[in-house]
């Protein structure tokens, strides 16, 4: 059970489906009133009214790395709920495959721009202004630990957050805290090129034989975000089944 979120305000970055729809539903059922993004309004308007409609929840459509978006959605937030408490920065992307030396290098750009400037811009979009209390959790990956093949890229953003994480965590102390959580393979759209059509054969060199789900990534997160986590800051909390421990990578 996740411990009390009542009277919390959330904003969790890309968060229509999958991972951040996952973190959205177990801090509002926690008691958070929260705000969701995506791109695409349509599903992220499906995802507010899962999340219990405009009471619990609000969305605001837009790309995680343009700075006009990011403060649109934190002014909605405050002006629906107030200002906001748990930051959750789950965006990320990986729209290339292939060696490191053949890399596209605006594709490289834009692979930073989302998934570490825009999770850095979200910060200073919520906290700027002054020290009030609050949290950070930023979404990485095993791929930040262990190098991924083809998608190595992705991988350096991801060790880049979470150095980032731990930067954060000095220098905004001791008024916000802010954690990461690194997911090993997780059953959602972003990963399928991952497992489908062989999940058995992936899932049998996890120690824990199975794939994740996205509620053990949201489990953490809503740990990590309440008062449980009080005195934890700087961390990255691995999920993976164990598959790390084995030497291997998602
Ligand atoms: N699934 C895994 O195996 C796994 C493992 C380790 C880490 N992760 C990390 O977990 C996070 C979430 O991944 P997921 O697996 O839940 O992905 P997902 O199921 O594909 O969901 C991605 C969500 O982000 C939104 N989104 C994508 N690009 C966006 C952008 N540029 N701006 C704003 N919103 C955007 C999507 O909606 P729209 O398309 O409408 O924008 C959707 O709501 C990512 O940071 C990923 O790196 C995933």
């Amino acid at each position: 059970m996740t411990a009390s979120l009542s009277g919390r305000v959330a904003l969790v970055t890309g968060a229509s489906r999958g991972i951040g729809l996952a973190v959205a539903t177990r801090l509002a059922g926690a008691g958070a009133r929260v705000c969701v993004t995506a791109r695409k309004p349509e599903p992220l308007a499906e995802a507010v009214s899962l999340l219990g409609g405009p009471s619990v929840a609000i969305g605001v459509a837009g790309r995680a790395d343009d700075p006009a978006h990011q403060a649109e959605a934190v002014a909605a937030a405050v002006e629906a709920f107030g200002p906001v408490d748990i930051l959750v920065n789950n965006t990320g992307i990986n729209p290339v495959f292939g060696p490191l030396i053949d890399m596209d290098l605006g594709a490289a750009r834009k692979i930073f721009e989302v998934n570490l400037l825009a999770a850095l811009g979200w910060v200073q979009a919520v906290y700027a202004g002054g020290p009030r209390p609050g949290v950070v959790v930023n979404v990485s990956s095993v791929g930040g630990r262990v190098p991924p093949p083809g998608i190595s890229f992705y991988g350096v953003t991801k060790a880049a957050l979470e150095h980032l994480t731990r930067c954060l965590a000095v220098e905004l102390a001791p008024h916000v805290r802010v954690n990461a959580v690194a997911p090993a393979v997780v059953k959602t759209k972003f990963a399928t090129l991952l497992y489908e059509g062989r999940e058995e054969e992936v899932a049998s060199t996890y120690p824990l034989a199975r794939l994740g789900i996205p509620d053990d990534v949201a489990a953490a997160v809503a740990f990590l975000a309440s008062d449980e986590a009080a005195w934890i800051t700087g961390q990255t909390l691995v999920i993976d089944g164990g598959v790390t421990l084995t030497g291997r990578g998602a």
